[in-house]
């Protein structure tokens, strides 16, 4: 049994991602604003998901993190950081405060997220940062989509960077790119568009290669996408 936190576990890839490892015998730690759809987890689940409601903006949330998993004296094995926000505008309409939440909510989180575990990342253990198919490089890009891509590139960068840095301590680092599925943030974002891939289907890839992949991949920023650009 491996311990895993998993954000943006509150619906969505990463609520299939924390039920696939749930029902897989793993113990997992949900993290997300909404506590109600948390909770629905710990329900189903009451010996092995722990919850925690925050907001990865807010820099409460490590600090609760952190004494959560200090109080239960818990070690980590697996951070899945899936939680993200998408943002469909022009690029000339774009606010600088558009920009700061999208970075905020993207890219900060995952430098906070990894600074307030590593302490309690085993050796052996895998980060799994989600990005898209807009911030892989070289892949075709679509208007209105820049902050959101910028945000997801960075992202990129920093699982190449954090690989090297968490090496020492046989921490492995790698980022998914994925292309799109059918979820409430492809639905605000692109209405009517059909994804070729539903939910439930990535959230059991990501946690496989979670669970499994960094036994072959470190510092790797892999598309998971059936064609470029989707
Ligand atoms: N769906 C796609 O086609 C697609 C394609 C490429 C990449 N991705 C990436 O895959 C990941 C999951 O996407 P999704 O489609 O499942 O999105 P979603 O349905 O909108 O779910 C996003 C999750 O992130 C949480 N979240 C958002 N902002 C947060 C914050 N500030 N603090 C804490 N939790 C926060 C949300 O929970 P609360 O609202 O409860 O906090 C929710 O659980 C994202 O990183 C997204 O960029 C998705």
């Amino acid at each position: 049994m491996k311990t895993i936190l998993v954000t943006g576990a509150s619906r969505g890839i990463g609520r299939e991602t924390a039920k696939w490892l749930l029902e897989a015998g793993h113990r997992v730690i949900a993290l997300a604003r909404s506590e109600d759809k948390l909770q629905q987890l710990k329900n189903q689940w009451p010996e092995t998901a722990d919850i925690l409601a925050g907001d990865l903006c807010e820099t409460q949330t490590y600090e609760a993190l952190s004494s959560m998993l200090e109080s239960a004296d818990l070690s980590l094995d697996g951070i899945i950081h899936n939680a993200g926000a998408l943002l469909n505008k022009p690029f000339g309409e774009t606010t600088d405060a558009d920009w700061q939440y999208l970075l905020d909510a993207n890219l900060m989180s995952a430098v906070r997220l990894v600074q307030s575990c590593s302490g309690r990342l085993s050796p052996g253990s895998h980060v799994v940062f989600i990005g898209s198919m807009g911030g892989f490089q070289g892949s075709s890009k679509f208007p209105g989509l820049a902050a959101y891509s910028v945000s997801k590139g960075a992202l990129s960068i920093l699982t190449e960077c954090l690989a090297a840095e968490l090496a020492a301590g046989k921490i492995c680092v790698n980022c998914l790119c994925l292309g799109a599925v059918q979820t409430e943030m492809l639905d605000a974002a692109f209405p009517g568009f059909k994804a070729p891939v539903e939910a439930h289907q990535m959230g059991a890839y990501i946690g496989h290669f979670a669970s499994e992949a960094h036994q072959f991949f470190n510092g790797r920023v892999l598309p998971v996408s059936l064609a470029d650009p989707t």
